[in-house]
């Protein structure tokens, strides 16, 4: 298949250029880049929900190859995030996205006990933010005056593989039960009829009473931010490969349909920021783009036209977004962080993990950070 082909070779080529990446980025966390260059986020804030993602990149790139350089980058940042757990305001939903590629992929990759205590504090971390009587996992901290107790974004789904990973190790069924009673909570109130999700819900804390949505990082409330749109692909499809529930294989399903006729209506152009904004705005993000490919390439194990639209979408990804310049210390480029932020064309850590992730996955090579180890259940 010629995108199977070209994938390969993109890979081959990123092979070569992360090396020399990874040989310059010793002892930082980068979330973007300045003039192509990376950043280090763990100066300004070890606690970034991204922080995870470069090691996630090294693991990948160490198990495919077994560079040693990989692995070293992988495991300083792993300590470094030490340092998250004694900070309170910085734990936070985002465990998985933190813990996921650091800890529990090194525990993946080489069982250790550090690591192993890792991923368990982090996900008891997580457990512990679950509301029984919304049931729902609280994402953002506030100052201590319960304003943000009712908080909930749909980007958590992408955290509850650390829960499903701490049940499997401890053989504990409270987190997955904590990340199920999330997803079912999520299936009801985030998922649209027609298969898009909302971003932010408002939960009453104490009766746990679904009060309104809200507009976060895309185009207004009620619009479909196309992050938020894949983090609900394939965090809902992870959740099915996790449990085996066909319930949550399904809103997979349509949240997938739902992307692919709107990509439909934008041919010839990158994902945009947001589903719903006007059709003259061109703003694009490479990154929901990447996310959406890697839900829709295991979607694919189950109906091949998922498999299409991610091939799609990863061909457009290397043909006119991917940057192979060894100069420069991103892949992707053309992302956004938010609809309304005034840095256009970024470059986002996590839009290449995802990319790699999904190029990864193409031939059978990824190291399962997000998903589970076995063979899926359903
Ligand atoms: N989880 C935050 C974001 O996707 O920007």
């Amino acid at each position: 298949m010629k995108e199977l082909l070209r994938a390969r070779e993109a890979l081959k080529a990123i092979e070569g250029k992360l090396h020399k990446v990874a040989e310059r980025s010793r002892g930082i966390i980068p979330y973007t880049t300045f003039d192509g260059h990376f950043d280090d986020t763990s100066k300004n804030s070890i606690c970034w929900w991204t922080n995870g993602f470069f090691s996630g990149m090294m693991w990948q790139m160490y198990h495919y190859t077994g560079e040693k350089l990989y692995r070293e980058l992988a495991e300083d940042i792993e300590k470094k995030l030490d340092e998250n757990f004694m900070l309170p305001w910085g734990m936070d939903h985002d465990s998985g996205f933190k813990w996921l590629p650091t800890a529990v992929a090194h525990c993946k990759v080489d069982w250790n006990e550090k690591s192993f205590n890792r991923g368990l504090i982090a996900a008891e971390n997580l457990a512990g933010r679950f509301n029984p009587n919304g049931s729902f996992i609280r994402a953002w901290n506030d100052s201590g005056d319960g304003s943000r107790a009712g908080t909930v974004i749909i980007d958590c789904m992408m955290n509850l593989p650390l829960l499903y990973w701490a049940s499997d190790v401890t053989k504990d069924p409270r987190f997955s039960q904590i990340a199920t009673r999330h997803a079912d909570m999520a299936m009801k109130y985030f998922i649209r009829e027609n298969g898009s999700a909302i971003h932010i819900g408002i939960f009453d804390p104490n009766s746990g009473e679904f009060l309104r949505s809200e507009g976060g990082q895309g185009y207004g409330v009620g619009s479909s931010w196309t992050r938020g749109q894949a983090w609900a692909l394939y965090g809902f499809t992870l959740s099915a490969l996790y449990t085996g529930e066909q319930k949550y294989l399904d809103t997979a399903k349509r949240v997938a349909d739902n992307f692919i006729l709107q990509m439909a209506k934008r041919p010839d152009t990158g994902i945009p920021i947001d589903f719903d904004q006007p059709f003259d705005c061109k703003r694009e993000d490479s990154s929901a783009a990447a996310i959406a490919a890697c839900g829709l390439l295991e979607l694919g194990k189950f109906d091949e036209k998922y498999s299409e639209a991610a091939l799609d979408i990863l061909e457009f990804l290397i043909e006119n977004r991917l940057s192979l310049d060894e100069d420069k210390d991103y892949l992707l480029w053309n992302c956004a962080d938010s609809f309304w932020s005034n840095r256009e064309q970024m470059t986002l850590i996590y839009a290449d993990y995802f990319l790699l992730e999904a190029l990864l996955k193409l031939i059978d090579k990824d190291l399962p950070i997000f998903t589970p180890d076995k063979e899926a259940k359903i």
